[in-house]
């Protein structure tokens, strides 16, 4: 299947886990795409059955940038798609950019794979652990097509 794995970063740790989950994507033999939200465009969305769409959790949401990425890219490419929606945050306490990027998109009309999904960062680097959860979700999306 043709999968869109788009995200966006600032220090690295969302980017880790987007090319952790593409990679397994990839080995369960599926064309993957694994795009930076600062060099993508609404055309990376257009025709792609599933979007995996990661973020860093900036004040309980996505960073406006991708909010407004992801809001271009609803317009141009329609809701005929699935997704899945993870984010990586500090606090398990509160909702996340993930949270938000799922509400928007089962809004608009799109299918979600399973709920969001959500990976730690301690300091400034992900959890001990979390990138072998990264590759256990790329295998359990694999699973779900
Ligand atoms: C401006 C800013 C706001 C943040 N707000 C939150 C927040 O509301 N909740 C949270 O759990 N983490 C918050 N964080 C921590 C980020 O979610 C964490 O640094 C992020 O997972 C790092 O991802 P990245 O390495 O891909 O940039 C914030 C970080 C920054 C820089």
């Amino acid at each position: 299947m043709r999968i869109l794995v788009i995200y966006d970063t600032v220090s690295g740790n969302t980017e880790r886990i987007a090319q952790l989950i593409a990679e397994e994507l990839v080995a369960s033999g599926n064309e993957v795409s694994c795009r930076r939200q600062s060099v993508s465009g609404e055309e990376d969305f257009m025709g792609v059955p599933l979007w995996v769409i990661g973020s860093p959790t900036h004040w309980g949401r996505a960073p406006f940038r991708f909010n407004t990425l992801l809001r271009n890219a609803l317009k141009d490419a329609g809701n005929d798609h699935a997704f899945v929606a993870f984010d990586t945050r500090y606090e398990k306490v509160h909702s996340g950019a993930a949270d938000r990027i799922h509400q928007l998109m089962v809004k608009e009309g799109l299918r979600p794979l399973m709920a969001p999904q959500f990976f730690m960062v301690e300091g400034n680097q992900l959890r001990q652990g979390e990138e072998e959860r990264a590759r256990e979700l790329g295998r359990t999306i694999a699973s779900l097509l």
